[in-house]
C-alpha cells in the first residue's frame, strides 16, 4: 500500500471514530431533556390516572373524581394483576377499563358486557391505551409507587 493511501485510511478511521464520539452524547440528549418517562407521561397526562389516584399515587386525586381510588403505594397486586386491572377496570367500581375492546369478548374476568350490565367498568374519561402503553404505565406504577 502506498503511504498516501495508508494515511488516508487512517484519517478516515480517525474521522469515523471522532464522529461516533460526538454522536453518542447527542443521542442521549433527548431522553434527558424530556425528563419524564413514557409511563410517567401516561400516568400524569395521557391516561390521567392522577385525576383519581393522585399526582403521587397516594389515592388523593381531585376531590371531584369519582369513586374512592386506592393508594397505589399500598397495593399488593403483582405486575400481571396490575396489567389486568388497568386493562379491564374493576366491575361495579369507577376504575375504568383502558383496553378499548375489554368485554367485547370474555378475556376480562371471563365476563362480557352483556353479563355485566350496569356493573360494566366505565370507559376512561381520558383515552383508551394500547397494550404497550398499559405495560409502560404498569411499570411506572411499580417503579415509582408500589411498596414505596
Ligand atoms: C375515574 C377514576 C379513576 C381513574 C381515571 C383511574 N382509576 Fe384506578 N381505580 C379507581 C378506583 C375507584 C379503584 C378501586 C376499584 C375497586 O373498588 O376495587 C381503582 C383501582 C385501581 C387499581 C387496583 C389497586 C388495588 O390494589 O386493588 C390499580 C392498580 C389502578 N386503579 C391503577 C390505575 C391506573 C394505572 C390508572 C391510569 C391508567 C387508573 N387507575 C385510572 C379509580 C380510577
Amino acid at each position: 500500500m502506498a503511504s498516501s493511501t495508508c494515511k488516508l485510511v487512517t484519517r478516515i478511521a480517525m474521522a469515523t471514530a471522532a464522529a461516533t464520539l460526538v454522536a453518542l452524547p447527542l443521542q442521549l440528549v433527548p431522553t434527558h431533556a424530556q425528563g419524564q418517562s413514557f409511563g410517567d407521561r401516561l400516568y400524569h397526562d395521557k391516561a390521567d390516572c392522577q385525576f383519581c389516584h393522585g399526582v403521587n399515587g397516594d389515592g388523593h386525586g381531585d376531590p371531584r373524581s369519582p369513586g374512592k381510588a386506592p393508594n397505589l403505594h399500598a397495593t399488593k397486586l403483582t405486575r400481571d394483576q396490575l396489567i389486568e386491572v388497568i386493562t379491564c377496570g374493576r366491575p361495579a367500581s369507577e376504575m375504568p377499563h383502558f383496553d378499548k375492546y375489554a368485554y367485547e369478548d370474555k378475556s376480562c374476568y371471563g365476563l362480557s358486557a352483556a353479563e355485566l350490565g350496569k356493573n360494566m367498568p366505565p370507559d376512561p374519561h381520558s383515552t383508551p391505551l394500547t397494550k404497550r402503553e398499559i405495560e409502560a404505565v404498569t411499570d411506572y406504577v411499580l417503579a415509582t409507587f408500589v411498596g414505596k
